[in-house]
């Protein structure tokens, strides 16, 4: 350590998958994420000005260029998650001054393995050192979440940043989203691997329709508060309290909630069996979650579900399902190992038939969080 410029860092800032417990995340419940080994990097330079920040993207030639004084919101998405961040460390901590920022990505954008989360945390983790701001790794995660809620306007919950900075190779972690209560547990799942499918498609009904989801389950707890007050969340309700309520229910809503309280159940079950090694348990849960997905909260397209149907009729796969908050993106797979290729090549000459896009796909491994390089 005694060698190291102290105007300079290298971070390294990881995407995420999330093996289930999808939309569970802001109705407090519980989620299965990882960090990847695909990532963001970004090389961080003190450039001893007050406020001055320069910040190149590799395929942007224009610099995104911030005076920390005058911060606001611009009308170019990406740079959106790094003004958020700016704004909320500046606004906590004003030993953050100038610098300049070079990122380079090997992350697949829009694709639901987060590379919005990892554009935030990693900035903020990179600041945070080459400053020495004092903030926690749990400070990090909030203020980037918070950045997302305040700049970019996604009401999201906390899995994506959670999982970008606390990531640990070979392992998931059970965290639950109440408390912040979090475990890691371990990840071997030989003879079998996860396969990510990148349907390439992102439907602009992302963003308004999980704010809308968000609004939905938020109906649902002011519904079940009626009869039962103490509960805050739909991580206090069951099946049968819903049951009971659903006469002063939209259909919508009713869905929704029990949507949420079955996959929080279907977490603690795939944890189960992934402590057992039961795969194929693990697998018929990621298809209840598909169809959970689809039917009940309604945020999957025609592209996701082609890909998790095709798969049900693959020797080798025992699970697949959307993965991410829906309307395009990945499909997460378990295949095992011997099969995988031939998978990926069956789906793929089917998916580009039906639709005329090409597939993409990459194995998903678990790897560290967010780590100076
Ligand atoms: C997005 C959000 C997360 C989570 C997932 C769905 O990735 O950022 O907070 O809600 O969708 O599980």
């Amino acid at each position: 350590m005694g060698d190291r410029d102290l105007n300079k860092v290298i971070v390294s800032s990881p995407g995420r998958i999330n093996i289930i417990g999808e939309h569970t995340d802001y109705n407090l419940g519980y989620v299965l994420p990882t960090s990847i080994d695909k990532r963001i990097r970004f090389t961080l330079k003190k450039n001893n000005t007050d406020t001055q920040c320069e910040i190149r993207s590799r395929g942007y030639e224009k610099a995104l260029v911030v005076d920390l004084k005058h911060i606001s919101p611009s009308n170019t998405q990406w740079e959106n998650y790094i003004l958020g961040v700016l704004y909320e460390i500046y606004k906590r901590n004003k030993e953050l001054k100038g610098f300049q920022c070079t990122i380079e990505s090997d992350l697949p954008v829009g694709s639901g393995v987060s590379s919005s989360a990892a554009l935030e945390c990693g900035l903020a983790f990179g600041l945070n050192e080459l400053f020495d701001l004092g903030l926690s790794k749990l400070d990090i995660v909030t203020l980037s979440r918070d950045a997302e809620h305040n700049y970019v306007g996604t009401k999201c919950g906390i899995m994506d940043q959670f999982a970008s900075v606390m990531g640990k190779k070979d392992h998931l972690i059970l965290l639950d989203c109440k408390s912040m209560d979090y475990t890691y547990v371990p990840f071997f799942i030989a003879p079998c691997k996860l396969v990510l499918l990148n349907s390439n498609v992102t439907h602009s009904l992302a963003d308004s329709e999980y704010n809308t989801r968000r609004n939905e389950c938020e109906e649902g707890v002011s519904i079940l508060q009626k009869k039962y007050p103490f509960i805050a969340s739909l991580r206090e309700v069951n099946l049968d309290m819903i049951e009971s309520c659903k006469m002063a229910m939209s259909l919508k809503v009713l869905n929704r909630c029990t949507y949420v309280v079955q996959e929080n159940e279907r977490v603690l079950d795939a944890v189960k069996a992934l402590e057992k090694g039961d795969l194929k348990t693990l697998g018929s849960l990621m298809y209840q979650t598909h169809e959970g997905l689809r039917n009940l909260y309604e945020v999957s397209c025609p592209e996701l579900d082609f890909l998790v149907d095709f798969s049900k009729n693959v020797d080798g796969v025992l699970g697949s399902r959307l993965m991410g908050g829906g309307f395009g993106g990945c499909t997460l797979n378990l295949v095992h190992e011997d099969m995988a290729d031939a998978f990926i090549l069956s789906v793929s000459e089917a998916y580009e038939k039906e639709f005329h896009i090409k597939l993409t796909s990459f194995e998903g491994l678990p790897d560290m969080g967010t780590t100076l390089l």
